[in-house]
Order: structure tokens, then sequence, then C-alpha cells
């Protein structure tokens, strides 16, 4: 039995390391989700119920769970070094020339330079041991329970030798982007830029936050090639690339400082286009011998440099901090800028997020400040150009009330936001509305910013109750400037077709503080109804796996509130559904939800065909009883599965009962 199992979980391993290895690498996918989901609890029930058979490198190992108390020092055997850093045509030229007054005509190769932080990672008989970080160089710190969950890296190579490489461990832009969304919702700080939120993943003590960070890998170097009989450092990635590596396609072997400087030019133009940040190029002598002939400084290599982009910050001046009010009351300062371009797009407002931030920043009105966008991400202010105070500044001075209705304005103990605290604050109202029709909430067409701001002043849309109504004013709205009969029509057409919406877009829409799009969907996939969401006390809340204390706590009060508990009540009354619709996912209560283990032959349906079906209604099939099985299905010739559940006095279904369950839901005549 265990021999058996022993079996399988090597089969698994290397369907899942293989189907990975061909995502995530390759980004050529070769299985279906739902088939990598399976084989994946298909491993995880064997490694639970079989500890023994649990490897530490494991396609289990990626979705995390480890936890370390602290980061264990690593010495490098090879230093890792840096490499010098050059920012113009001359100094490539020094360089080029510097080689080959050495005697040499080199081939060099063309790296991007990845914005993201070294790492070092170890194989021993093809098997990741080790992950670490660069650190001073000399030593750094153990992060492979993080590494782990790195899903381009391979934890098997495809040949079982001892290796170190070393490469740079990124976060991709539009990770960043989605990541930076969800910590501005949790009122959270967001990251700056891509290296500095792959360097604050890596640098957790628990792998399921590394694993939930989307974190990817491009390998540039192998310390050791000599050992492998490689000669060039084209070889070497090639060679690392054939044992799994996911290896940078952009990399270019050239023949001269021409091609080089081509090099850099192609890839300064393609910079926005790539779907990581990327701060330069790298460039290394081709021959290893070379090389090794060349040497190193006190420093760095004599044969490779790293031509820099210059910075992507751009001068303009500062002309006003005006402050606006969100839906939560929550009031934010904005930089005014005089209109410039940066990345290709023109900037001319960037958030200052709060008070402390501005002051922190010392920024003075008038000043000429420095403006930074990093891929995706939202521009920011860096600096203010103290060298270029004329005097004439003025201080930065936090309002003390709503700029909209003029309450004063709150701040909690120990926060750094201050709030309008004016329930009625028309603010709050006109951005709650606005949010309630946007495209990922109730997704209103023709219901946009410009139109609720209309609509609110005119009087016809006060609450999102109004924007149900809306219908009754059909005749005057047709009359307004600049709308029309059809236009009207259109927008009366889009509000009616909202109610139909399935409930993770009324969730995010109703603006539950911190709850955005992801997390309603979380919400309304677990618990199908917003009744049954209501129901749920705070502690069953924070029990799930998505959702922290802070968003528990926001979710069961904002349930508690009498105002919103009569907004959702005139909601149902006006026909808007409350029901998860899902993407074609069917429910039924005695399935969803439910862990299965089918046992022996079914005559009337295969295994594969019962255990489909079962996830087709949310069930959950695995491959061993526990005390976790909610039912077992048992079929002719069951084996001990059908022993073990009756000893546990789990639920079972023979034939008949499966027949009828399945008849019932009209999946069998
Ligand atoms: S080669 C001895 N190649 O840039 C060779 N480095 O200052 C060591 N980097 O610390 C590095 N992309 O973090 C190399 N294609 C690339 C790179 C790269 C990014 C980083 C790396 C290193 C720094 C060099």
């Amino acid at each position: 039995m265990l021999e058996e199992k022993r079996k399988r979980v090597l089969e698994l391993t290397e369907i899942l390391e293989k189907a990975n290895y061909e995502y995530y690498v390759l980004a050529n996918p070769t299985l279906t989700d739902q088939e990598f989901d399976k084989y994946m609890r298909e491993l995880e029930n064997i490694e639970k119920e079989y500890p023994e058979l649990a490897s530490p490198s494991s396609p289990t190992k990626r979705v995390g769970g480890e936890v370390i108390e602290k980061f264990e020092k690593i010495r490098h055997s090879i230093p890792m070094l840096s490499l010098p850093d050059v920012f113009n045509e001359d100094e490539i030229r020094d360089f080029d020339e510097r080689i080959k007054k050495a005697g040499y005509n080199p081939q060099y190769v063309c790296e991007l330079k990845i914005d993201g932080l070294s790492g070092s990672f170890h194989y021993e008989d093809g098997v990741l041991v080790t992950g670490a970080t660069r650190g001073d160089g000399v030593v750094g710190e153990n992060i492979t329970h993080n590494v782990k969950t790195i899903r381009s890296l391979p934890l098997k190579l495809k040949e079982k030798i001892n290796i170190e490489v070393r490469g740079e461990i990124y976060m991709p832009r539009k990770v960043l982007a989605k990541l930076n969304q969800e910590r501005s919702e949790l009122n959270l700080p967001l990251f700056q830029n891509c290296r500095n939120a792959a360097a604050g993943s890596i640098r957790q003590l628990d792998s399921k936050i590394a694993a939930g960070r989307g974190l990817d890998t491009w390998i540039y170097h192998l310390p050791n090639p000599v050992d492998y009989g490689i000669k060039t450092q084209w070889e070497s990635l090639e060679f690392m690339k054939k044992l799994g590596f996911k290896i940078n396609p952009a990399n270019r072997l050239v023949n001269n400082i021409d091609e080089i400087l081509d090099f850099i030019d192609e890839y300064r133009n393609k910079r926005d286009t790539l779907s990581y940040d990327i701060d330069g190029v790298v460039i290394k002598v081709n021959d290893l011998k070379m090389q090794q002939e060349l040497g190193y400084t006190s420093k760095f290599p004599r044969w490779a440099i790293a031509y820099k982009f210059p910075a992507l910050e751009v001068l303009t001046k500062l002309t006003d901090i005006i402050f606006t009010v969100g839906r939560t009351g929550r009031i934010t300062p904005n930089a005014v800028l005089e209109p410039v371009i940066v990345m290709g797009s023109t900037i001319s407002r960037a958030t200052l997020h709060n008070e402390d931030y501005v002051l922190e920043k010392g920024l003075k009105i008038g000043d000429i400040v420095s403006i930074r966008k990093a891929g995706d991400v939202i521009p920011e202010v860096v600096e203010p150009k103290l060298e270029r105070r004329t005097g004439n500044e003025k201080d930065f001075v936090m309002i003390t009330n709503c700029p909209i209705c003029g309450s004063v304005l709150g701040k909690k103990p120990g926060q750094v936001d201050h709030y309008c605290l004016n329930p009625h604050c028309p603010a709050r109202h006109i951005e709650g509305l606005i949010h309630f029709c946007s495209r990922k909430a109730m997704n209103i067409d023709g219901l946009g910013e410009k139109i609720i701001e209309d609509f609110f002043n005119l009087g016809y849309i006060k609450s999102i109750i109004d924007i149900y109504h809306l219908d009754v004013h059909k005749k005057d709205l047709q009359e307004l400037e600049g709308y029309g009969r059809k236009s009207i029509e259109n927008l009366l057409e889009a509000i009616e077709n909202s109610k139909k919406n399935s409930l993770e877009r009324l969730l995010f829409g109703l603006g539950i503080n911190g709850i955005g799009d992801k997390t309603a969907l979380v919400l309304a996939k677990k618990f199908k109804t917003l009744d049954n969401l209501m129901a749920q006390s705070e502690e069953d809340l924070k029990a799930l796996k998505d959702i922290g204390p802070i968003l528990a706590k926001n979710i069961y009060t904002f349930f508690q509130n009498v105002d919103n508990l009569e907004l959702i009540n005139s909601l149902v009354m006006l026909g808007v559904n409350t029901v998860y619709l899902g993407e074609g996912e069917k429910y039924s209560e005695l399935i969803t939800d439910k862990r299965f283990v089918v046992t022996g032959t079914i005559s009337f349906m295969g295994r594969d065909e019962i255990e489909a079906l079962i996830e087709s209604y949310g069930g959950h099939p695995s491959s061993s009883v526990s005390s976790k099985t909610d039912v077992v299905i048992v079929g002719d010739k069951p084996g001990s599965k059908a022993d073990k559940a009756k000893e546990l006095n789990i639920e079972i279904w023979d034939e008949e009962k499966l027949s009828d369950v399945l008849k019932n839901l009209g999946e069998l005549n």
C-alpha cells in the first residue's frame, strides 16, 4: 500500500512540476486549472495521510504555509558581486576598449537588468535545497521557505545534479498594480515599486504571504561553470534553460560595441511594453576564460558592466495641494502639478495620501518637485528640490473642516487619516453612488461620474435607492439639456438590467470598508446568498481564509447598521438579485462545499465522471477518508475506505442514494 502511494506521489509530483514548468516557464499551459487542482488535491491528501511521503520539495510546498521564526544566515561560497554602473555611451566604449587593450576581441552577452533582488539557489541531486538573498554579498539570508513558492523556479531539475544558480527575484508589474489596489482598499501603505514589493514579499517569515505575491524569476548566472564543462556565458544560459530554469528570451549574443548600443536602444524603447521593470542592460564578456583572465577589482568583476537607463524622474511645479473626500469620508491631499509627461502619460495630479506623508516629504506649495511613475503604478511625488526654492513657497497646512460640507474633521488616535464624520456629507454620497454604479460593481452603463454629479445636484439621485426610482422622472430627464430621449431610455434599461447582477457586484457596490471586488467574489462564492452572509457572526467571518480580523469586523458592523439594513431591504423589494449566480457553477445543499471520497465501482458512472460532477457543484472530491470527509460514495468492491468511513461515522451513499441525488438534480435520467 505504502509503496503504491509512494509511486503515486512520484507520478503526481512529476505531472504537477511538468505542468508548472509549462505554465510558468514556457508560458504554454498543458493542463486546465481544474485538472491541475485535482492532481494537487490528490497529492495533498496522500501527504496528509502519509506524512512520511511528503518531500520537502513537493509541489504542495508552492502554496506556502511554512512559517519560520527568524532568517538564518547563509554564507555564499562564492561572493555574490554586484556590477559597476555606467550611465552613457562613452562609458560603455571605455569598457570595450579596456578589454580590447588587454588583447581580446570579445563577443558579449547583453541581458536586461531586471529590477528586483538577486537570489542564489542551490540544488542537490537536482532538488532545490536552499534559496538565499544576496545580503552583503558574502552572507545572505535563508529564504528557502519563500523561494519554494515561486512557481517559475523548479523544485526539481531535469537532471539529478548538484548546482548553484543565481538570478533575479522580481514582481511583475501587473501583480504590483493588483497588490497595491488591494492594499489601498484595506488602507494599507502602498509599495512604491516592483523592487520594494518583491523585497518586502521575500522577507516574510510566513511563506503563505510570499506565495500570494506572484513572484517570478529570471536566472542569469552560473557561479561554477567549469564543473559542467561550460565555456561561455551564452552556454551557461542555454545549460540552465535545459535544466528547467526561466531564462530571459531577450538575452542576446553580440559581436561588437555597435550591436551592444543597438540592444540598449531597442530595449530603451521596448521598456514600457515589458511586463516587468528593468533599470538597464547588463553587458558581460561571453568567453569564460577571458572573464577569468580579466579578473576582479576589490568590488566588481572586470568583465561585466551594468548600463543604467536615465532615471524616469522628471521635474515639475507643485502648484497647489487640494483635498478630496472619499466615500468612507477619508480626506486625501492631492498634488496639483504643472502637466508633465512621464513614461508616455501626462501627469497633472498625484495622491499625497495623508498629512503625515506631505510633512515627511517637506513639501511646500510652489516647490519644484520630482515625479516618478514606476510601471503601471500611480504617479508619485518623490521629493521637493530644495535648491530650487525661491522663498515664495507656501507652507502646507492641513485643513480642519471638510472641503465639501464644512464639518469638523476627525482623526482616530494612532491613525494617519483624517475623516469627515458627517454621514450626510454630500461628497460621501456622490462618491458612494459613483462606486455603486462603477464597472466592477453594478456596472450601470451610462451612469458615470459626471451624470451622477448632475443628477445629484438636480436632486434626482440622492441615494442608491433613487437610482432604481429614476424611471419616475423619465419625462423630466428626457427634457434635460444634453440627454435626450434615447440616451435616457438606454440608461433606464441599463439600470433595470443591473438588478440581475450576481451577488458579488452588489456586495462590492455597497462599499463596505475594505471589501474590494476580489473579496466580494470570495464572499459571494462562499455564502451564495446575501441572507446567508448577513447571518454570519464576526467570529465566523474571521475564521475564513481570505478575511482578516479588520475585514470581518467591517463586514459584521456593516450589516448591523440600521440604515444599511433598510437599504438592502429596499433593494430586495425593488427586485435586485442577492444570490451568487457563479460562472456556471451549480449549487446543491447535498454537494456544494462538502468533501467526498468515491470508492469501489459504481455501475452507472465512472469515478472520474462522478468526481467532475461533484466539482461542478462546488464539492471537493478527495482520494482518502479522514475525519474531514463529509460523504463516502461506496460502490462495488469498495475496500478499506468504506470500513474507515464506518469507523469514523461518516455519511455513506450507496449506488441507489447517489442515483437518487443525481436524478433530483437532473444529472441522471
Ligand atoms: S549579473 C557577477 N545579470 O543587478 C555577476 N545581474 O549590480 C552578477 N541584475 O546584484 C550579476 N539583472 O541583482 C546580472 N541580467 C543580470 C541582472 C543582474 C539584474 C542585478 C543583480 C545584481 C545587480 C548588479
